[in-house]
């Protein structure tokens, strides 16, 4: 790498990205005398202000990238590639997000990029100006404090950075006898969870994609154990409970395992409860299990975890607790409370690309006995079986078999800022909901359709057509002011606002839902 190669490097990154660009676009840059002894001395020059400890983290990196690897006979030199890819995701990882990318039609996204796929490649630098240019303006900035919308994310740089990292170092994660260390390290985070949830030392889990993922591969687990615990399949064949509230993806899960789905009522304040769900379980035994939402997408309602883990194991029958979005909550005193009676379910998720800072995609899945998730997952075949099946291997806990470490972004920025800022950091967003609630239910022209439980808010203009929601959603979104679509409640359109940003200011969005909200009458 040259002197002009470093010249690139954004004035003050992170010195362990800085460390990895380098070595890896050098292929070495240690700290011994070597062929790239310039690329450090460069780095270091220009960084004339990182400071001691940045340094060292620096030469620790290095002292592991010094063995240089070889131009490929097929793919060439491949360090510009590498390099230019580095350097932009080190600068990319603290710039601001700008809320006015939006998607566009493929017709035009084709008339601005063109063909990108050609016999003989367009070159990294053309490539990565159109990803730059053309096709990341075409994508929505989900980390933008003011998304508001669907679940946004707001990963830590830390975790950012980290995932760049997870990339280069390509590590097989679906079994422990070729990714120990890496599934050692995401074991540690799910130890964390588990703490959270009150489960004891062998409670076990994975990482996998995202929070359909997860679902599907617990209730999975839980259709094969009732096969294995009941002998046989039941008359109709299986079937699941859950509540009219839960996720769209349980009930692809349930079309997908071929279980009947069983829609349990709800109470007045919207939760799945025990009393209810007894008379439904008493009427169908073909229910081999119940999954209660450990915070609702639409309106983050939490079930009462507690009465359906009663009534439910009374029955035999498997509790999942969908936490995909909610589940952070569980590091906030101020909200632990509502998940009562969580440490007897069976299985949950939580997705940290959500409301735990990591970035996509990022599902942790547990069970407080994982023996039934490895025995419906583990795959077996003549090159498999040769496999030490001594330690946990994370292919045996859902449905996939190779895997990336996707857990260790979210190790990572734990590890950099411990579980304290973790906590503070979804208090943060409880507090901004709470208090944007407050304001809501004070103005005039706005009505709070429930207190939140945890971090979403819903509320309503009334008086104001769908179309009036509509209008008014597109036209601050497509000026970046703010990304908060309609959705329907209670039979009801409304708003809904979710925060799992801390980053997110909330008297900003109460001054836009105060003034666009009536300007938007007079137009
Ligand atoms: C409660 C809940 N469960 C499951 C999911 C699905 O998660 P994913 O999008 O990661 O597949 C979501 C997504 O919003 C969710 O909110």
């Amino acid at each position: 790498m040259t002197d002009e190669t470093a010249d690139h490097l954004p004035a003050r990154t992170d010195a362990a990205a800085s460390a990895a660009a380098a070595a890896a676009a050098g292929g070495s840059g240690g700290s011994g005398e070597n062929a790239d002894g310039d690329t450090r001395r460069s780095i270091g020059d220009q960084s004339a202000q990182v400071d001691q400890a940045e340094r060292s983290a620096f030469s620790r990196a290095s002292d592991a990238l010094q063995r240089h690897r070889e131009p490929s006979e097929i793919w060439g030199d491949e360090r510009e590639a590498v390099n230019i890819a580095l350097h932009w995701a080190a600068a990319r990882a603290t710039v601001a997000s700008d809320p006015k990318t939006t998607a566009r039609s493929a017709a035009e996204l084709h008339e601005a990029a063109g063909e990108t796929i050609t016999a003989g490649g367009i070159g990294a630098q053309r490539a990565m100006d159109l990803f730059d240019e053309v096709l990341l303006p075409a994508t929505r900035a989900s980390e933008d404090p003011m998304n508001l919308a669907y679940i946004p994310a707001a990963p830590t740089r830390a975790a950012v950075a980290f995932d760049t990292v997870v990339s280069a170092a390509n590590v097989f994660g679906g079994m422990w006898e070729n990714g120990a260390g890496a599934i050692f390290a995401e074991n540690q985070v799910l130890r964390w969870l588990s703490d959270l949830l009150g489960w004891p030392a062998d409670s076990a889990g994975v990482f996998v994609s995202g929070g359909t993922t997860g679902n599907l591969s617990a209730l999975a687990t839980a259709r094969d154990h009732a096969l294995r615990t009941r002998g046989r399949r039941p008359e109709g064949g299986w079937a699941l409970a859950c509540a009219s509230t839960a996720h769209s993806s349980i009930a692809s899960a349930a079309r997908l395992l071929d279980m009947d789905l069983v829609t349990v009522p709800i109470d007045d304040r919207g939760h799945l409860t025990g009393d209810v769900l007894e008379s439904t379980l008493a009427a169908d035994p073909r229910i081999c299990a119940v999954v209660a939402s450990g915070g609702t997408t639409n309106a983050g309602i939490v079930d009462d975890i507690a009465s359906v883990v009663e009534v439910a194991h009374r029955h035999d029958v498997w509790v999942h607790v969908d936490g995909a979005y909610g589940g952070a909550a569980l590091a906030a005193p101020s909200a632990r409370g509502r998940f009562a009676g969580i440490d007897q379910a069976d299985s949950f998720i939580v997705d940290p690309h959500k409301w735990l800072f990591a970035p996509y995609d990022c599902c942790a899945l547990l069970y407080r006995d994982a023996r039934p998730a490895a025995a419906a997952h583990s795959q077996h075949a003549a090159y498999l079986d040769s496999i030490d099946r001594g330690e946990s291997n994370p292919a045996d806990l859902a449905a996939h078999l190779s895997r990336r470490t996707r857990g260790l972004p979210l190790w990572y920025s734990l590890a950099t800022h411990g579980t304290d800022a973790y906590r503070d950091a979804v208090e943060r967003c409880l507090a901004s909901a709470r208090t944007v609630a407050r304001a809501i239910a004070t103005t005039e022209h706005l009505e709070l359709l429930l207190e939140p439980e945890l971090s979403v808010v819903v509320f309503r203009r009334p008086g104001w057509t769908p179309e009036a929601y509509r209008r008014w959603s597109q036209r601050l979104a497509k000026d970046g002011t703010i990304l908060c679509v309609p959705t329907a409640f209670r039979g009801e359109i409304a708003l809904r606002l979710a925060f799992v940003n801390p980053s997110t200011d909330p008297q900003a969005v109460i001054d836009v839902l105060r003034t666009t909200m009536l300007e938007a009458d007079e137009h």
